[in-house]
Protein backbone atom coordinates (compact mmCIF):
# COMPACT_ATOMS: atom_id res chain seq x y z
CA UNK A 1 0.00 0.00 0.00
CA UNK A 2 2.77 2.68 0.87
CA UNK A 3 5.06 1.29 -1.61
CA UNK A 4 1.65 1.63 -4.37
CA UNK A 5 1.50 5.30 -2.71
CA UNK A 6 4.57 6.57 -3.05
CA UNK A 7 4.53 5.18 -7.03
CA UNK A 8 1.54 6.72 -7.49
CA UNK A 9 3.43 10.13 -5.86
CA UNK A 10 6.59 9.91 -7.87
CA UNK A 11 4.70 9.53 -10.91
CA UNK A 12 2.65 12.82 -10.31
CA UNK A 13 6.33 14.06 -9.70
CA UNK A 14 7.43 13.66 -13.08
CA UNK A 15 4.44 14.30 -14.72
CA UNK A 16 4.56 17.87 -13.34
CA UNK A 17 8.31 18.20 -14.23
CA UNK A 18 7.41 17.21 -17.81
CA UNK A 19 4.41 19.65 -18.52
CA UNK A 20 6.92 21.90 -16.55
CA UNK A 21 9.68 20.93 -18.45
CA UNK A 22 7.34 21.45 -21.82
CA UNK A 23 6.19 25.10 -20.98
CA UNK A 24 8.52 26.86 -19.16
CA UNK A 25 12.04 27.68 -20.67
CA UNK A 26 14.55 29.70 -19.99
CA UNK A 27 14.43 33.47 -21.42
CA UNK A 28 17.83 35.26 -21.51
CA UNK A 29 17.21 39.29 -21.92
CA UNK A 30 20.35 41.44 -22.33
CA UNK A 31 19.79 45.20 -21.12
CA UNK A 32 21.68 48.04 -19.67
CA UNK A 33 18.97 48.70 -16.91
CA UNK A 34 21.24 48.92 -14.07
CA UNK A 35 20.26 52.32 -12.25
CA UNK A 36 18.02 52.15 -8.84
CA UNK A 37 14.86 53.69 -11.75
CA UNK A 38 15.84 51.33 -14.29
CA UNK A 39 16.46 48.10 -11.80
CA UNK A 40 12.50 48.77 -10.67
CA UNK A 41 11.09 48.76 -14.36
CA UNK A 42 12.90 45.54 -15.50
CA UNK A 43 12.03 43.64 -12.68
CA UNK A 44 8.15 44.13 -13.68
CA UNK A 45 9.11 42.42 -16.92
CA UNK A 46 10.71 39.85 -15.11
CA UNK A 47 7.55 38.77 -12.59
CA UNK A 48 5.06 38.93 -15.49
CA UNK A 49 7.30 36.70 -17.65
CA UNK A 50 7.84 34.18 -14.37
CA UNK A 51 4.21 34.81 -13.64
CA UNK A 52 3.48 32.68 -16.91
CA UNK A 53 6.16 29.81 -15.94
CA UNK A 54 9.20 31.14 -17.59
CA UNK A 55 13.07 31.15 -16.02
CA UNK A 56 14.29 34.63 -16.74
CA UNK A 57 17.97 34.78 -17.26
CA UNK A 58 18.85 38.52 -16.98
CA UNK A 59 21.45 39.51 -19.01
CA UNK A 60 22.62 43.10 -17.73
CA UNK A 61 25.56 44.86 -18.88
CA UNK A 62 25.89 48.24 -16.79
CA UNK A 63 27.24 51.39 -19.15
CA UNK A 64 24.69 54.56 -19.22
CA UNK A 65 23.24 54.38 -23.27
CA UNK A 66 24.14 51.59 -23.72
CA UNK A 67 27.39 51.04 -25.53
CA UNK A 68 28.81 48.64 -23.83
CA UNK A 69 25.64 45.90 -24.10
CA UNK A 70 26.14 46.93 -28.21
CA UNK A 71 29.70 45.54 -27.68
CA UNK A 72 28.79 42.80 -25.69
CA UNK A 73 26.18 41.45 -27.81
CA UNK A 74 27.91 41.79 -31.40
CA UNK A 75 30.20 39.32 -29.42
CA UNK A 76 27.62 36.65 -28.18
CA UNK A 77 25.75 36.49 -31.79
CA UNK A 78 28.74 36.40 -33.96
CA UNK A 79 29.91 33.23 -31.74
CA UNK A 80 26.86 31.62 -32.24
CA UNK A 81 25.48 32.67 -28.97
CA UNK A 82 22.51 35.00 -29.03
CA UNK A 83 19.99 36.11 -26.24
CA UNK A 84 16.14 35.84 -26.81
CA UNK A 85 16.14 39.22 -26.51
CA UNK A 86 18.58 42.20 -26.58
CA UNK A 87 17.61 46.06 -25.99
CA UNK A 88 18.27 47.39 -29.55
CA UNK A 89 16.67 50.59 -30.96
CA UNK A 90 16.67 52.64 -33.71
CA UNK A 91 18.41 51.65 -37.06
CA UNK A 92 20.87 49.17 -35.50
CA UNK A 93 17.45 46.86 -35.61
CA UNK A 94 17.99 47.52 -39.13
CA UNK A 95 21.41 46.57 -39.39
CA UNK A 96 21.08 43.47 -36.97
CA UNK A 97 18.00 42.23 -39.19
CA UNK A 98 20.01 42.60 -42.28
CA UNK A 99 22.05 39.81 -40.61
CA UNK A 100 19.52 37.77 -40.89
CA UNK A 101 19.80 36.99 -37.21
CA UNK A 102 16.34 37.94 -35.65
CA UNK A 103 13.34 36.30 -35.10
CA UNK A 104 9.90 37.18 -37.31
CA UNK A 105 7.15 38.36 -34.75
CA UNK A 106 4.46 38.34 -37.22
CA UNK A 107 2.68 35.55 -35.29
CA UNK A 108 1.87 37.71 -32.18
CA UNK A 109 1.88 40.90 -33.63
CA UNK A 110 -1.18 39.96 -35.65
CA UNK A 111 -2.83 38.05 -32.98
CA UNK A 112 -1.87 41.38 -30.37
CA UNK A 113 -2.96 44.04 -33.08
CA UNK A 114 -0.01 45.34 -32.74
CA UNK A 115 -1.14 47.09 -36.43
CA UNK A 116 -3.32 48.88 -35.10
CA UNK A 117 -1.87 49.48 -31.24
CA UNK A 118 1.14 51.41 -32.55
CA UNK A 119 1.65 54.97 -34.21
CA UNK A 120 3.02 53.78 -37.66
CA UNK A 121 6.17 55.52 -37.63
CA UNK A 122 6.98 53.47 -34.35
CA UNK A 123 6.11 50.11 -36.02
CA UNK A 124 7.84 50.92 -39.21
CA UNK A 125 11.25 51.15 -36.54
CA UNK A 126 9.90 47.62 -35.72
CA UNK A 127 9.91 45.90 -38.46
CA UNK A 128 12.00 44.86 -41.43
CA UNK A 129 10.70 44.34 -44.85
CA UNK A 130 7.27 44.69 -43.93
CA UNK A 131 7.91 41.95 -40.55
CA UNK A 132 8.20 42.95 -36.86
CA UNK A 133 11.38 41.94 -35.55
CA UNK A 134 10.96 43.74 -32.14
CA UNK A 135 8.54 44.76 -29.56
CA UNK A 136 8.37 48.36 -28.83
CA UNK A 137 8.72 49.38 -24.60
CA UNK A 138 8.24 53.09 -24.03
CA UNK A 139 9.09 56.37 -25.44
CA UNK A 140 11.45 58.38 -23.64
CA UNK A 141 11.50 62.16 -24.11
CA UNK A 142 14.98 63.35 -24.52
CA UNK A 143 14.95 67.12 -24.42
CA UNK A 144 13.94 67.47 -20.76
CA UNK A 145 16.08 69.73 -18.06
CA UNK A 146 15.36 68.87 -14.22
CA UNK A 147 16.27 70.90 -11.12
CA UNK A 148 15.92 70.83 -7.74
CA UNK A 149 12.91 72.71 -6.47
CA UNK A 150 14.30 73.83 -2.53
CA UNK A 151 18.07 74.61 -4.56
CA UNK A 152 15.86 76.98 -7.42
CA UNK A 153 14.44 78.76 -4.10
CA UNK A 154 17.48 79.47 -2.02
CA UNK A 155 19.08 80.67 -5.15
CA UNK A 156 16.63 83.07 -6.25
CA UNK A 157 15.85 81.85 -9.12
CA UNK A 158 12.12 82.41 -9.24
CA UNK A 159 11.20 80.09 -12.58
CA UNK A 160 12.43 77.60 -14.64
CA UNK A 161 14.35 79.24 -17.35
CA UNK A 162 12.54 79.31 -20.91
CA UNK A 163 15.14 80.87 -23.15
CA UNK A 164 19.52 79.55 -23.07
CA UNK A 165 19.92 83.39 -22.21
CA UNK A 166 17.22 83.26 -19.28
CA UNK A 167 19.38 79.76 -18.38
CA UNK A 168 22.71 81.16 -17.68
CA UNK A 169 21.37 84.07 -15.28
CA UNK A 170 19.89 81.46 -13.47
CA UNK A 171 22.92 79.29 -13.40
CA UNK A 172 24.75 82.40 -12.13
CA UNK A 173 22.46 82.79 -9.77
CA UNK A 174 22.89 79.24 -8.67
CA UNK A 175 26.60 79.77 -9.08
CA UNK A 176 26.58 82.78 -6.45
CA UNK A 177 24.60 81.39 -4.23
CA UNK A 178 27.54 78.42 -4.02
CA UNK A 179 26.06 75.71 -5.90
CA UNK A 180 26.80 73.34 -8.97
CA UNK A 181 24.71 74.64 -11.34
CA UNK A 182 24.99 72.12 -14.09
CA UNK A 183 25.19 68.39 -12.78
CA UNK A 184 26.96 66.24 -15.52
CA UNK A 185 28.69 63.06 -16.13
CA UNK A 186 31.44 63.82 -18.86
CA UNK A 187 30.47 60.44 -20.74
CA UNK A 188 30.23 61.04 -24.87
CA UNK A 189 26.45 60.00 -24.89
CA UNK A 190 25.80 62.36 -21.99
CA UNK A 191 27.87 64.94 -23.69
CA UNK A 192 25.85 64.40 -26.65
CA UNK A 193 22.58 64.44 -25.31
CA UNK A 194 23.27 68.08 -23.81
CA UNK A 195 24.44 69.17 -27.02
CA UNK A 196 21.48 68.25 -28.94
CA UNK A 197 18.96 69.80 -26.68
CA UNK A 198 21.12 73.24 -27.49
CA UNK A 199 20.61 72.60 -30.75
CA UNK A 200 17.00 71.93 -30.48
CA UNK A 201 16.63 74.96 -28.59
CA UNK A 202 18.70 77.52 -30.74
CA UNK A 203 17.66 76.09 -34.08
CA UNK A 204 14.45 74.56 -33.59
CA UNK A 205 12.90 71.20 -34.95
CA UNK A 206 13.79 71.41 -38.62
CA UNK A 207 17.19 72.97 -38.23
CA UNK A 208 17.49 69.85 -35.75
CA UNK A 209 16.30 67.47 -38.62
CA UNK A 210 18.73 69.14 -41.46
CA UNK A 211 21.95 68.58 -39.06
CA UNK A 212 21.19 65.46 -37.03
CA UNK A 213 19.18 63.19 -38.93
CA UNK A 214 19.62 64.13 -42.67
CA UNK A 215 23.49 65.19 -41.31
CA UNK A 216 23.29 68.16 -44.05
CA UNK A 217 26.59 69.03 -44.85
CA UNK A 218 25.28 72.96 -44.79
CA UNK A 219 23.48 72.79 -41.80
CA UNK A 220 26.11 71.42 -39.61
CA UNK A 221 28.76 74.33 -40.99
CA UNK A 222 25.86 76.69 -40.08
CA UNK A 223 26.16 79.85 -38.11
CA UNK A 224 23.44 78.07 -36.37
CA UNK A 225 25.56 75.26 -35.54
CA UNK A 226 28.13 77.65 -34.51
CA UNK A 227 25.87 79.64 -32.15
CA UNK A 228 24.88 76.00 -30.65
CA UNK A 229 28.66 75.45 -29.99
CA UNK A 230 29.03 78.27 -28.27
CA UNK A 231 25.71 77.60 -25.99
CA UNK A 232 27.39 73.88 -25.49
CA UNK A 233 31.08 75.47 -24.59
CA UNK A 234 29.28 78.17 -22.15
CA UNK A 235 27.75 75.27 -20.38
CA UNK A 236 30.91 73.50 -19.53
CA UNK A 237 32.03 76.06 -17.31
CA UNK A 238 28.63 75.71 -15.33
CA UNK A 239 29.57 71.91 -14.85
CA UNK A 240 31.76 70.94 -12.03
CA UNK A 241 35.75 69.57 -12.20
CA UNK A 242 34.49 66.27 -10.90
CA UNK A 243 32.60 65.30 -13.91
CA UNK A 244 34.23 63.56 -16.05
CA UNK A 245 33.22 59.98 -16.43
CA UNK A 246 30.70 60.32 -13.88
CA UNK A 247 27.54 57.93 -14.60
CA UNK A 248 24.42 59.86 -15.36
CA UNK A 249 22.63 59.03 -12.20
CA UNK A 250 24.68 59.89 -10.09
CA UNK A 251 24.91 63.46 -11.53
CA UNK A 252 20.97 62.96 -10.91
CA UNK A 253 21.38 61.94 -7.42
CA UNK A 254 24.03 65.39 -7.25
CA UNK A 255 20.58 67.29 -8.31
CA UNK A 256 18.67 65.04 -5.48
CA UNK A 257 21.06 66.38 -2.88
CA UNK A 258 20.93 69.64 -3.68
CA UNK A 259 24.42 69.98 -4.74
CA UNK A 260 23.74 71.19 -8.27
CA UNK A 261 20.53 72.98 -9.92
CA UNK A 262 19.64 71.55 -13.39
CA UNK A 263 20.54 68.35 -15.30
CA UNK A 264 20.17 68.06 -19.11
CA UNK A 265 18.79 64.11 -19.83
CA UNK A 266 16.17 62.19 -20.91
CA UNK A 267 13.36 61.53 -18.68
CA UNK A 268 15.04 58.28 -17.35
CA UNK A 269 15.95 60.77 -14.74
CA UNK A 270 12.57 60.82 -13.13
CA UNK A 271 12.58 57.48 -12.87
CA UNK A 272 15.93 57.54 -10.98
CA UNK A 273 13.70 60.64 -8.65
CA UNK A 274 11.00 58.60 -8.28
CA UNK A 275 13.05 55.66 -7.15
CA UNK A 276 14.72 57.73 -4.67
CA UNK A 277 11.00 58.93 -3.56
CA UNK A 278 11.21 61.89 -4.39
CA UNK A 279 7.64 64.03 -5.45
CA UNK A 280 7.99 65.34 -9.09
CA UNK A 281 6.69 69.50 -8.38
CA UNK A 282 7.57 69.64 -5.08
CA UNK A 283 11.46 67.80 -4.75
CA UNK A 284 12.21 67.91 -8.30
CA UNK A 285 10.77 70.13 -11.19
CA UNK A 286 10.22 68.98 -15.28
CA UNK A 287 10.66 71.43 -17.79
CA UNK A 288 11.57 71.25 -21.73
CA UNK A 289 15.05 72.52 -22.27
CA UNK A 290 15.35 76.26 -22.85
CA UNK A 291 14.02 77.05 -26.53
CA UNK A 292 12.27 73.26 -27.02
CA UNK A 293 8.50 73.72 -25.45
CA UNK A 294 7.06 72.77 -28.76
CA UNK A 295 9.35 70.07 -29.59
CA UNK A 296 10.48 66.64 -28.84
CA UNK A 297 13.74 64.77 -29.29
CA UNK A 298 12.12 61.13 -29.32
CA UNK A 299 14.14 57.84 -27.61
CA UNK A 300 12.28 54.52 -27.90
CA UNK A 301 13.19 51.53 -25.98
CA UNK A 302 13.02 48.36 -27.83
CA UNK A 303 13.65 44.81 -27.96
CA UNK A 304 15.07 42.88 -30.65
CA UNK A 305 14.60 38.77 -30.90
CA UNK A 306 17.02 37.31 -32.06
CA UNK A 307 16.25 33.54 -33.65
CA UNK A 308 16.55 30.69 -31.35
CA UNK A 309 15.84 26.57 -32.62
CA UNK A 310 14.42 25.17 -29.06
CA UNK A 311 10.56 25.59 -29.65
CA UNK A 312 9.92 26.06 -26.00
CA UNK A 313 12.54 28.49 -26.11
CA UNK A 314 10.31 30.42 -29.04
CA UNK A 315 7.30 29.98 -26.88
CA UNK A 316 9.02 32.03 -24.31
CA UNK A 317 10.19 34.55 -26.85
CA UNK A 318 6.63 35.18 -28.20
CA UNK A 319 5.11 35.31 -24.87
CA UNK A 320 7.62 38.32 -23.58
CA UNK A 321 6.87 40.47 -27.10
CA UNK A 322 3.09 39.95 -26.22
CA UNK A 323 4.25 41.01 -22.62
CA UNK A 324 6.13 43.98 -23.72
CA UNK A 325 3.23 45.15 -25.76
CA UNK A 326 0.37 44.13 -22.88
CA UNK A 327 -1.46 46.88 -21.03
CA UNK A 328 -0.12 45.58 -18.05
CA UNK A 329 3.98 45.92 -18.64
CA UNK A 330 3.04 49.22 -20.10
CA UNK A 331 1.51 50.64 -17.80
CA UNK A 332 3.58 49.33 -14.27
CA UNK A 333 7.33 49.85 -16.33
CA UNK A 334 6.45 53.48 -17.49
CA UNK A 335 5.36 54.51 -14.19
CA UNK A 336 8.44 53.17 -12.70
CA UNK A 337 10.72 54.11 -15.90
CA UNK A 338 9.88 57.80 -16.09
CA UNK A 339 8.58 57.73 -20.09
CA UNK A 340 5.50 57.05 -21.32
CA UNK A 341 3.49 54.20 -23.08
CA UNK A 342 4.28 53.52 -26.58
CA UNK A 343 1.00 51.50 -26.94
CA UNK A 344 -1.76 54.09 -27.77
CA UNK A 345 -5.01 54.18 -25.80
CA UNK A 346 -3.25 54.08 -22.29
CA UNK A 347 -5.37 55.30 -19.69
CA UNK A 348 -2.49 57.75 -17.85
CA UNK A 349 -4.62 58.70 -15.15
CA UNK A 350 -1.79 56.99 -13.09
CA UNK A 351 1.32 58.94 -14.14
CA UNK A 352 2.28 62.40 -13.40
CA UNK A 353 2.47 65.70 -14.71
CA UNK A 354 5.79 65.40 -16.34
CA UNK A 355 4.96 62.32 -17.98
CA UNK A 356 0.99 63.71 -18.89
CA UNK A 357 3.06 66.91 -20.39
CA UNK A 358 5.54 64.33 -22.69
CA UNK A 359 2.27 62.74 -23.82
CA UNK A 360 0.68 65.92 -24.78
CA UNK A 361 3.54 66.90 -25.97
CA UNK A 362 4.43 63.56 -28.14
CA UNK A 363 0.82 64.29 -29.87
CA UNK A 364 1.27 67.38 -31.15
CA UNK A 365 4.64 67.51 -32.08
CA UNK A 366 3.83 64.51 -34.10
CA UNK A 367 0.90 66.14 -35.58
CA UNK A 368 3.38 69.71 -36.17
CA UNK A 369 6.38 67.64 -37.60
CA UNK A 370 8.49 68.97 -34.36
CA UNK A 371 9.05 65.42 -32.99
CA UNK A 372 12.86 63.98 -34.00
CA UNK A 373 14.63 61.83 -33.36
CA UNK A 374 17.23 61.73 -30.52
CA UNK A 375 20.79 61.14 -32.23
CA UNK A 376 22.00 60.99 -28.80
CA UNK A 377 20.02 57.67 -28.61
CA UNK A 378 20.54 56.29 -31.17
CA UNK A 379 17.17 56.92 -33.06
CA UNK A 380 18.64 59.00 -35.82
CA UNK A 381 21.34 57.95 -37.87
CA UNK A 382 23.23 54.54 -38.16
CA UNK A 383 25.64 53.76 -35.88
CA UNK A 384 28.53 54.55 -37.53
CA UNK A 385 28.25 58.02 -37.90
CA UNK A 386 26.44 58.72 -34.48
CA UNK A 387 29.90 57.11 -32.98
CA UNK A 388 32.24 58.90 -34.95
CA UNK A 389 29.92 61.85 -34.13
CA UNK A 390 29.75 61.30 -30.47
CA UNK A 391 33.35 61.34 -30.52
CA UNK A 392 33.49 64.54 -32.33
CA UNK A 393 31.68 66.17 -29.64
CA UNK A 394 32.82 65.26 -26.35
CA UNK A 395 36.84 66.23 -27.92
CA UNK A 396 35.10 69.37 -28.55
CA UNK A 397 33.58 69.46 -24.90
CA UNK A 398 37.11 67.89 -23.32
CA UNK A 399 39.26 70.19 -24.97
CA UNK A 400 39.17 73.84 -24.95
CA UNK A 401 41.61 74.35 -26.97
CA UNK A 402 39.47 73.73 -29.95
CA UNK A 403 37.99 76.62 -31.75
CA UNK A 404 34.31 76.12 -32.03
CA UNK A 405 34.75 76.87 -35.83
CA UNK A 406 37.52 73.74 -35.94
CA UNK A 407 34.72 71.99 -33.83
CA UNK A 408 32.62 72.35 -35.84
CA UNK A 409 34.40 71.40 -38.72
CA UNK A 410 35.22 67.94 -36.69
CA UNK A 411 31.94 67.23 -36.17
CA UNK A 412 30.70 67.53 -39.86
CA UNK A 413 33.42 65.53 -40.97
CA UNK A 414 32.35 62.68 -38.69
CA UNK A 415 28.91 63.10 -39.43
CA UNK A 416 30.12 61.70 -43.37
CA UNK A 417 31.02 58.20 -41.41
CA UNK A 418 29.72 55.49 -43.37
C1 LIG B 1 17.90 54.36 -22.84
C2 LIG B 1 17.23 54.37 -21.51
C3 LIG B 1 18.27 54.30 -20.42
C4 LIG B 1 19.31 55.40 -20.60
C5 LIG B 1 20.43 55.35 -19.58
C6 LIG B 1 18.94 55.47 -22.92
O1 LIG B 1 19.59 55.43 -24.16
O2 LIG B 1 16.97 54.55 -23.87
O3 LIG B 1 16.34 53.29 -21.39
O4 LIG B 1 17.65 54.39 -19.18
O5 LIG B 1 19.90 55.32 -21.88
O6 LIG B 1 21.12 54.17 -19.68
Amino acid sequence: MKFALLKQSALACSALLLTAGVMAADVEVLHYWTAGGEAKSVVELKKIMQAKGHVWKDFAVAGGGGDNAATVLKSRVVSGNSPAAAQVKGPAIQEWASEGVLANLDVVAKSEKWDSLLPPVVADVMKYKGAYVAAPVNVHRVNWMWANAALLKKSGVGAMPITWDEFFVAADKVKKAGFIAVAHGGQNWQDFTTLESIVLGVGGAAFYRDAFVRLDQKALTSDTMKKSLEVFRKMKSYTDAASPGRDWNLATAMVMQEKAAFQFMGDWAKGEFLAAGKVPGKDFLCAAAPGTANAFTFNMDSFAMFKLKDAGAQKAQADLAAAIMGQEFQEVFNLNKGSIPVRMGMNMAKFDDCAKLAAKDFAETAKSGALVPSIAHSMAVKPAAEGALKDAVSQFWNDEKISVADGMKNIAKAAATK
